[in-house]
């Protein structure tokens, strides 16, 4: 673990790399003895009397053992007995919303959440009685405000989506768990991925990822994880994979394998890069703000550096000027790809008010501070200067 604050690593942090690399499969689970697992096709698997699947696996819905090596290993990185992968990020969100929630539950969400979770909480799950109450969970007296007697969830984001804003994930965790109610805590790690942060060990009761970001790290699958050391939960969010179905292809539980035996170096050179990007930021006399829990200046630099193991590869940030001088800026941009998304080897970048959060009400957004001019970076891992070049290209053109 090389991080820039890892007196307090925990033991198992040590050995991130080396599991990420070997856990969950290994050769001599398979009689040809190969280094990587095979992708396991078959849907169905030969029974030896009715009821007795002989392998262990009777249909690949309930279970498959290349989505088996994949959570194998997802649960080694975040030193949990369980993780379960889903279709996407969303599936593995409902899966939660589906195992805690019954009509008449509330939800105590953080107000700055992934556009798609706010819209699933707000559009989705409205329908059976379920009320979202939106706090800044990053002030602790809000929070405590905000629990009810019917508050069964907790859903947090450290650093939020967009605006990068810490939530303190120990001390929420100490007040869910104080409160009669004694609600689900689930943080979305995926800002981070298991490298940089280990919610379980912060005391949450659930890890979700969205592994189509860093996890997988390359742009190419779509994927969901949730990890707990909570039997009762490990139990619902097996069954519901099961029943509901909202499960992963082999190929992409083999390309997530793939994607993981490097997370520990890319994590490193994310946030090399991101930091040097956030710096020339700072320093540039037409950025009007940077957001990058990396900076000192950062209003939660203290409270990244107590929680997290590093501060990850997204930098937001607002340039002078207005929404033209904003889309001016884009199209200048080569390095840079304007997409969704984030977390790949390459550098995108994207206007959030109008992409991944437009499904957010105005009011909210204008409230959170997403508004035309706030851009969003997920910084790749091409060459530092190329990428600092490209910025520098752009902002001198759109000025
Ligand atoms: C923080 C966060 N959580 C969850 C999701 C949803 O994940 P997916 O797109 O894999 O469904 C996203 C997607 O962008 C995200 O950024």
């Amino acid at each position: 673990m090389s991080s820039n604050q890892s007196e307090n690593v925990p033991e198992f942090m040590k050995h991130f790399g080396t599991n990420a690399i070997h856990a969950g499969h290994g050769p001599d689970q398979w009689n040809c003895k190969a280094v990587m697992p095979p992708i396991f096709t078959a849907t169905t698997f030969k029974q030896h009397a009715p009821g007795d699947p002989e392998g262990g696996y009777d249909y690949t819905r309930g279970g498959n053992p290349t989505r088996t090596s994949l959570q194998t290993c997802l649960a080694k990185l975040e030193n949990a007995k369980y993780a379960y992968v889903y279709s996407s990020g969303m599936a593995a969100t409902s899966t939660v919303a589906t195992a805690v929630l019954r009509s008449g539950s509330r939800i105590l969400a953080m107000n700055d959440l992934y556009g798609g979770t706010n819209r699933y909480f707000r559009r989705v799950i409205d329908s059976f009685n379920v009320t979202v109450d939106f706090v800044d969970a990053s002030n602790l007296e809000k929070v405590k405000n905000a629990l009810t007697p019917q508050t069964s969830l907790v859903w947090l984001e450290s650093p939020t989506n967009p605006t990068l804003t810490l939530v303190d994930i120990a001390a929420i965790v100490q007040i869910a768990k104080s409160y009669p109610s004694n609600p689900v805590v689930v943080v979305d790690n995926t800002f981070m991925s298991s490298y940089f942060q280990q919610p379980l060990s912060l005391g949450a009761d659930v890890s979700m990822q969205s592994l189509t970001k860093y996890m997988n790290g390359h742009t190419d699958v779509l994927m969901g994880a949730l990890v707990t050391n909570r039997q009762d939960l490990a139990d619902k969010f097996e069954f519901i994979q099961m029943s509901v179905g909202a499960v992963p292809s082999p190929y992409d539980c083999y390309l997530t394998i793939r994607g993981l035996k490097t997370l520990h170096i890319r994590m490193r050179e994310h946030q090399r890069n991101a930091l040097a990007v956030a710096e020339y930021l700072k320093s540039h006399k037409e950025v009007e703000l940077v957001l990058y829990p990396g900076l000192p200046s950062h209003p939660q630099h203290e409270l990244a550096k107590r929680q997290c193991y590093g501060f990850s590869g997204m930098v937001s940030f607002r340039m002078k000027g207005n929404a033209e001088t904003t889309k001016k800026f884009l199209k200048h941009l080569k390095v840079f790809t304007l997409a969704e998304s984030l977390g790949g080897c390459g550098s995108l970048i994207e206007v959030p008010s109008i992409m991944t959060h437009k499904s957010v009400p105005e009011e909210q957004r204008n409230e959170l501070g997403i508004t035309d001019t706030l851009m969003r970076l997920s910084i790749g891992l091409e060459e530092t200067e190329d990428i600092i070049e490209d910025l520098a290209t752009a902002l001198k053109n759109a000025i």
